[in-house]
């Protein structure tokens, strides 16, 4: 049974979708704040990158960074429960290419008591390495395969995490680690039981054992424009680690083509002009509505072909290279989540591309940067980067700041 209270949320959070960017709610939230945490002092000069729901800090070249939420502003939700969430799944989860949580501490800001989340430093993202050309394809899909091993490890934990994406994949010296839980779902394990994660939590925490329990009730759009799939947009009841599979297959196709799936699909449906709309979100969001699985097929048998065009390759040899990951590709991109392949056949199509990739000569995402290779990443883009709706007119997240509404269900 879908309670009316969890249909008016879903009624608003698609009402902000649609919002025009003069009524943007996130243009209240303050760009930065000063605060206190694990001994340190942090100011705005530390911020490395503005979040969904708060910013993240780094001091200098500190191992750690810290990760706040935004405090209370005009109408957005401030809640200690989503990110204390994503803290306490870190700590919870075991692998070795999911970023870990080093600490959490209670800390104020001004006067609002807000939390604090201290991760190791894992290095520049994915999106941005690659998007200035400071690692090829070659690199960047490597740096995926690593990345994609984690699947298959959530699928068996029940978890999903609805939000994979190239900002969401950090690179280091060890290669890449998968970050960002904050939109994580705790569902059923691959077994059917229901996640023995869910104990582990309740162990350290049981409000949220709670929280994560009543998020997998809600029926709400979650996640990224570019890589969310169609029932994250249009089922969310359909939700799981097919979910994942898809976004992890978006990627694939995003490094190939230098245009995250979604975005083709909703260009090729006729629905997103070339110039990139400033309600793309809705647009996009509209084309997944009509998500059909022959439209998405042709898509994807193009990719040889495209793929040829955007990186100047030979097209045989792109055919070569590609062709044997078109129909796992497909697959992993089937409207249904049912019939989507599992998170394995995913893991090892994207191996499969970066060791045929090795037989080209390195290809990079952007030309006009390639002088700049050798930089490091921080020397490069010194300044913060918004991945947010914080700076941009639409959100290009599909936020659903539900911990409002649950901080008060678990508080009665
Ligand atoms: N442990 C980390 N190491 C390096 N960079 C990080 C780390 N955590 C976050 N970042 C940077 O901050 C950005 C936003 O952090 P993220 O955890 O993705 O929060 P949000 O939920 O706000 O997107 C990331 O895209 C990444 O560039
Ligand atoms: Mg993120």
């Amino acid at each position: 049974m879908v309670s009316p209270r969890i249909l008016s949320i879903k009624y608003i959070l698609y009402n902000k979708m649609s919002l025009p960017s003069q009524s943007n709610p996130y243009a209240q939230v303050p760009q930065g704040v000063s605060f206190t945490a694990f001994g340190r002092e942090y100011t705005p000069q530390d911020i490395l990158a503005y979040g969904g729901e708060g910013q993240v800090y780094r001091q200098g070249s500190d191992g750690f960074v810290v990760k706040i939420q935004n405090p209370p502003v005009g109408r957005v939700a401030s809640n200690h429960i989503i990110l204390k969430a994503e803290a306490v799944l870190g700590q919870a989860l075991g692998h070795p290419r999911i970023v870990k949580v080093k600490g959490i501490e209670e800390i104020a800001i001004g006067e609002s008591p807000a939390l604090a989340v201290q991760f190791p430093y894992h290095g520049e993202n994915l999106h941005n390495q690659f998007k200035m050309g400071e690692i090829s394809l070659q690199q960047a899909m490597t740096y995926l395969a690593q990345a994609a091993c984690v699947l298959p490890y959530l699928a068996t934990a029940g978890v999903t995490h609805r939000d994979l994406k190239k900002p969401n994949i950090f690179i280091d010296e060890n290669g890449a680690v998968v970050g960002d839980f904050g939109l994580a779902l705790i569902g059923q394990g691959s077994s059917g039981q229901s996640s023995s994660l869910l104990g582990i939590i309740r162990t350290y925490d049981p409000t949220v054992e709670e929280f994560f329990k009543r998020r997998a009730l809600l029926d709400v759009a979650t996640g990224s424009i570019g890589n969310a799939s169609p029932e994250q947009i249009h089922n969310p009841r359909l939700v799981g680690p097919a979910s994942d599979v898809y976004s992890m297959a978006t990627i694939v196709y995003g490094l190939l083509t230098k245009t995250d799936f979604n975005r083709a699909f909703a260009r090729d449906a006729g629905r997103l002009p070339n110039q990139t709309a400033y309600n793309e979100s809705e647009r996009v969001s509209e084309a997944l509505a009509f998500y059909n699985n022959p439209m998405m097929n042709r898509l994807v048998r193009e990719l040889p072909v495209v793929s040829a065009q955007v990186y100047g390759l030979d097209q045989a040899v792109a055919k070569q290279i590609i062709s044997p990951a078109i129909e796992p590709l497909q697959s992993a991109l089937v409207k249904e989540p049912s019939r989507r392949c599992l998170p394995d056949n995913l893991y090892n199509v994207i191996m499969g591309l970066s060791e045929r990739l090795q037989q080209v000569p390195d290809m990079y995402c952007s030309q006009l940067t390639s002088a700049r290779r050798g930089l490091t990443s921080m020397e490069a883009s010194p300044t913060p980067r918004n991945y947010s709706p914080i700076s941009s007119p639409v959100p290009s997240r599909l936020v659903v700041d539900v911990g409002m509404y649950l901080r008060m269900d678990l508080q009665k």
